[in-house]
Formats: structure tokens, C-alpha cells, sequence
């Protein structure tokens, strides 16, 4: 009977092991594929915090790269002043300074450097032959391009020292008297011995002193700005009688400034043309 049954039974056990492998093969599946799952969640949980940490890192590097822009921005421009008080304390301030009639240097104030004028530059047996050191290249330049331009432009007389001009004005006074003091400073109120003033001439002029009608003087009028001269005594001028000869550095700002405007040095106010001092030699 049991026989039979099992007989009838034949081949069951075969599929319950096979429907269990199944079963056993399934649910392990579901398990792995339920750990991946969570795996894959935490790592990418992971990923996101990591992410978010990265960010912040960022966040942080690029505060840190603005605040040492910032810094440096700080430094440069407290070296810009820096350099800038430095210009400005080793330029002398006299240079600026109206010499007419207004300021007045002592006996012991020189230029703090001087430089010969080439002597191919110098108007015959002159003998206040020095400029100052600084104004010289811009000096040359201009002889040199006016000799471009067909005009033999000569230094008559540069930088006088105090006394230089104390014995010049006496002798002026000993042959013109009084009249001396239209065309002759004092001794301590000439441009000259700032070291940046100069009279000009030319071998056509004929004369140490550079005339109103000689090309020369036609040449300065339209380009001595552009080295940085200015003329000093131009026609009706409040100090000396018109002289076409006598010519100032100021810096080539300032002399571009007044000639553009059509202004003479001595009608701006001293404030203002102190401010053109930090660009004097540039
Ligand atoms: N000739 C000018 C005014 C001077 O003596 O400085
Ligand atoms: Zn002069």
C-alpha cells in the first residue's frame, strides 16, 4: 500500500527540491539585491555629504582667495602711496614755486644736482653754463628736435647762483639804474637760480637774448610745452618787460595745460600748481 503510494509519489521529490532550490535561489537573490540597494543608498547618502563637504571646502578656499586679493590690493596701493610721498619728498619743492617778485630763495639755496649743458649748445663766451640735472634731458631734446627743424636754438645763460645774480643786477643798476629792476630780478627772487630756467638765443638773433621776431622764438612758442618750458615774462606780464628769451621748466603737464588753455604760470594760483609737483620730471 505504502509501496503504491510512493510509487504514485514517483518523481515529486525531485520537483519539491527543485521548486525549494528555487524558492532558496529567489530568496537570496531578493536579499543580495535588497543589500545592494541599501548599499547603493548609503553610498550615494556617502557621495551627497562628501559632495556637500567638497562645496563647502570650496566655499571656504574661494573666502580665503578674496580675502587675500583684498590684502593685496591693500598692499599695492599702500606701496603706490608709499611711492608716491617718496616722488614727492625727493622733488624739491622750490622748483614750482613762483620766483617773481614773490618767493625768495636765501643765499645758500643751490639745485641739489647740476649738470653741464652741451657746450654745442652753448651761445658763444657764455658762462652760466649749468641746469639742472633733471631738466637737462628734456633741455637736450629740444635743442636736438629744433635743430630737426632748421632752428639753431643756443643757451645764453642757465643756472645762476645768488651771487652770481647779485653781481649781474648791480651791474645792471650801475648802467640802467632803476630800470634795471624791468628786465633784472634780485638776487633771491630769480628764476635762474632754481637751475630750471634759461635764456635762449639764436646765431641769428645776433644777441644773447633770443627776439620776439626770430624763428627761434616762433619755435619755442609752438613746442616748448611739449619738453616742459614755459615762457616766463610773455607781453604785458605783471613782474618784467616781455622776454622772449627767458623760458622755465615747469614739467611737461603743467607747461601742456597752460598752453592748451592759453594761461600764463604766474596767473594760476600756487596751490594749484603745486599739485603739478609729483609729475615735475615725468
Ligand atoms: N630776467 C629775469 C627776470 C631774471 O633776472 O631772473
Ligand atoms: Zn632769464
Amino acid at each position: 500500500m505504502v509501496s503504491q503510494i510512493y510509487k504514485k509519489l514517483d518523481g515529486w521529490p525531485a520537483i519539491v527540491v527543485g521548486v525549494l532550490a528555487l524558492a532558496g535561489i529567489a530568496y537570496f537573490g531578493f536579499h543580495t539585491y535588497r543589500n545592494i540597494e541599501v548599499e547603493k543608498t548609503n553610498l550615494l547618502a556617502e557621495l551627497e555629504t562628501a559632495r556637500e563637504g567638497n562645496y563647502s571646502l570650496l566655499q571656504q578656499v574661494r573666502e580665503r582667495e578674496r580675502i587675500i586679493d583684498s590684502f593685496n590690493a591693500q598692499i599695492s596701493k599702500i606701496s603706490g602711496t608709499v611711492g608716491t610721498l617718496e616722488k614727492l619728498a625727493a622733488t624739491d619743492e622750490e622748483l614750482l614755486k613762483k620766483y617773481s617778485k614773490i618767493y625768495f630763495l636765501n643765499e645758500n639755496y643751490a639745485p641739489t644736482k647740476l649738470t653741464e649743458i652741451d657746450p654745442k649748445f652753448i651761445y658763444t663766451n657764455s658762462k652760466n653754463t649749468q641746469i639742472h640735472t633733471d631738466v637737462w634731458p628734456h633741455l637736450k631734446k629740444l635743442f636736438e628736435d629744433a635743430r630737426e627743424d632748421g632752428v639753431e636754438l643756443l643757451s645764453a645763460s642757465a643756472f645762476r647762483s645768488f651771487d652770481t645774480q647779485s653781481s649781474l643786477k648791480s651791474s645792471y643798476v650801475f648802467t640802467y639804474g632803476t630800470g634795471a629792476n624791468t628786465f633784472s630780478a634780485d638776487q633771491g627772487y630769480s628764476e635762474h637760480q632754481l637751475g630750471t630756467s634759461l635764456d635762449f638765443t639764436t646765431p641769428a638773433s645776433g644777441t644773447a637774448l633770443l627776439q620776439a621776431n626770430d624763428p627761434g622764438y616762433k619755435w619755442l612758442l609752438e613746442n616748448a610745452h611739449d619738453y616742459g618750458f614755459i615762457l616766463s615774462y610773455p607781453a604785458g606780464n605783471s613782474y618784467y618787460k616781455f622776454e622772449p628769451w627767458h623760458w622755465r621748466f615747469v614739467g611737461r603737464d603743467l607747461a601742456t595745460d597752460l598752453h592748451d588753455a592759453g594761461k600764463n604760470f604766474y596767473d594760476l594760483d600756487q596751490r594749484e600748481i603745486d599739485t603739478y609737483l609729483i609729475k615735475l620730471f615725468d
